[in-house]
């Protein structure tokens, strides 16, 4: 054998010699495993991408799944797939990173769906025992071309041939890139469509594959029935989540730096439940619920302050909650903590009150913004001089913003701020339809600091949040068995303190 023939020596310190590799190669059991089964989404993504075939004939739509992404030196972070890949493939956490889905056009109309991926190298390769980003050793079994053809019911195939698919006729020069999701292949697409002879520019070309991520981000708009279903999960255990929270807050005061052990223990029930946390869970308690993307969770719970948490689990399909309940550490509220309370709740419910077919998205902001407006202006807020019509006056009035800068509603669904590529048009004005998703939550937000806010109220900040389903007729709140009223929460925390102080009592007879 020739020096090329021989493995590589790792600084791992593996055995380099061949007689090691055919010892690692022998004396392993057949692989006697069935071709994973179909797959309940794989009608689905088959679905949406029927939709998708029809918007662009003739054109070859590549989706990259995007690549691992280093953490430090040698380890990645855990992948995720880029959520177009996801929705059109149906391949959710446990996609294969670098996989790109291809909708090939066919001659005779329509296309076809080949999914590119990595299969595991046999046995006798190097890879087998000694590739620790991708080696059945060190990360596992990974799918084979059969398994992603079973799962998927698509055409899967070596990533190695994808160059030369790309190239390979009269459409590669009509090629379409989700851009934003594999700079490389981006790149790659770039590339193959120049040489085919494309005429566009490459500022056109960027254009051509904008308008194709933004189609894929409106599909997501209305969810099907599965989709609710996923959602409904998704919400379930975010619940759960909560629950064990609140269990735990005596204990996060106890502990101290508790916002990082609120968060942890809520990761705990999105890892266990689900993929994870569908964005960086925001643990704010005292002051820090002011500061509206707080996920440092650094500091302390204490007695007597309200903790903001804004959490949400994303479960396998990638599907993920979005939801905020502001809880008081003692388990009631204050006079002064109730009274923002329940004016954020009230504009929480005029808000959600305006979901319906029919009205516009930005009517649930102008709902909810409304009720905010008019409790800062009864509270004596607003400047010397200005009316409540004149802080919500469009144009040239807001001054009620300044305590809650944010919007009331995004879409959600598989990204947490979903279908974000939309014109203005098509989001902010655009009408809503059964089967849209989107969370209501107003909050008020008074800074320590902010001297122009009663001193009462100073270090008090307060978000609701909850996913709500547009339906035929209205809406239907889908985390609605997850308590929000003041009173409720008191209740809600109350009934937890009970059942652990229960368990806590049944922890010490064992003790005795
Ligand atoms: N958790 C981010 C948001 O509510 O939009
Ligand atoms: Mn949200
Ligand atoms: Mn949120």
């Amino acid at each position: 054998m020739t020096s090329e023939n021989q493995p590589k020596a790792g600084h791992r310190g593996t055995p380099a010699n061949n007689a090691f590799r055919d010892f690692m190669a022998s004396g392993w059991a057949t692989d006697d495993r069935s071709p994973t089964p179909r797959a309940e989404v794989a009608d689905h993504a088959a679905r949406r991408r029927e939709a998708l075939s029809g918007q662009f004939p003739g054109e070859r739509l590549v989706l990259p799944a995007g690549g691992l992404k280093v953490r430090s030196n040698d380890t990645d972070f855990t992948f995720r797939p880029h959520t177009a890949f996801a929705h059109l493939s149906g391949l959710g956490a446990h996609a294969e990173p670098d996989s790109v889905l291809v909708l090939d056009p066919r001659p005779g109309g329509g296309h076809e769906a080949v999914l590119y991926f990595r299969p595991p190298a046999p046995r006798d390769t190097e890879e087998f025992y000694n590739d620790s980003r991708y080696g059945e050793f060190w990360v596992g079994y990974r799918p084979t071309v059969a398994d992603v053809e079973s799962e998927l019911g698509l055409t899967a195939r070596h990533i190695d041939e994808l160059t030369a698919d790309l190239g390979k006729d009269e459409a590669a020069a009509r090629l379409r890139v989700v851009r934003s999701a594999d700079a490389q292949l981006a790149e790659l697409v770039d590339t193959t469509r120049t040489q085919a002879g494309s005429a566009l520019t490459s500022e056109e070309q960027a254009e051509a594959d904008g308008e194709l991520e933004r189609h894929l981000s409106g599909m997501r708009l209305c969810k099907d029935a599965w989709e609710v279903e996923e959602m409904r999960k998704a919400i379930a255990g975010t619940h759960r989540g909560f629950d064990a929270i609140i269990a735990t807050l005596p204990e996060a005061v106890r502990k101290g730096r508790g916002e990082r052990w609120v968060e942890g223990v809520f990761g705990l029930y999105a890892r266990h439940e689900g993929n994870g946390v569908g964005y960086e869970s925001i643990c704010a308690s005292g002051d820090h619920a002011n500061t509206i993307h707080w996920t440092k969770n650094t500091g302390e719970v204490r007695e007597g302050d309200l903790i903001l948490v804004d959490a949400g689990i994303e479960v396998d399909s990638l599907f993920t909650a979005d939801i905020t309940r502001t809880l008081p550490v003692s388990g009631r509220f204050t006079d002064v903590q109730r009274k923002i309370y329940d004016a954020v709740h009230e504009a929480q419910q005029a808000g959600m009150e305006a979901v319906k077919p029919g009205n516009r998205f930005s009517d649930v902001h102008a709902a909810a913004n409304a009720v905010i407006a008019r409790h800062i202006h009864e509270w004596g807020l607003l400047p010397e001089g200005v009316t409540l019509e004149q802080t919500l006056d469009k144009e040239n009035g807001g001054w009620h913003r300044r305590w809650m800068v944010h919007g009331t509603s995004h879409h959600l669904g598989m990204d947490v701020h979903d279908c974000q590529l939309l014109l203005r048009e098509e989001y902010m004005d655009g009408e809503l339809k059964p089967g849209m998703i989107l969370t209501v939550e107003p909050g008020l937000y008074f800074k320590a600091d902010d001297l122009l806010a009663p001193e009462e109220f100073r270090g008090i900040g307060v978000r609701i949040e909850d996913d709500v389903l547009v339906t035929e007729d209205g809406y239907e709140n889908l985390s609605a068995a997850m308590p929000r009223g003041s009173y409720e929460v008191e209740e809600w925390i109350a009934g937890l303190a009970e059942n652990a102080g229960n368990a806590g009592n049944a922890g010490n007879a064992d003790q005795a």
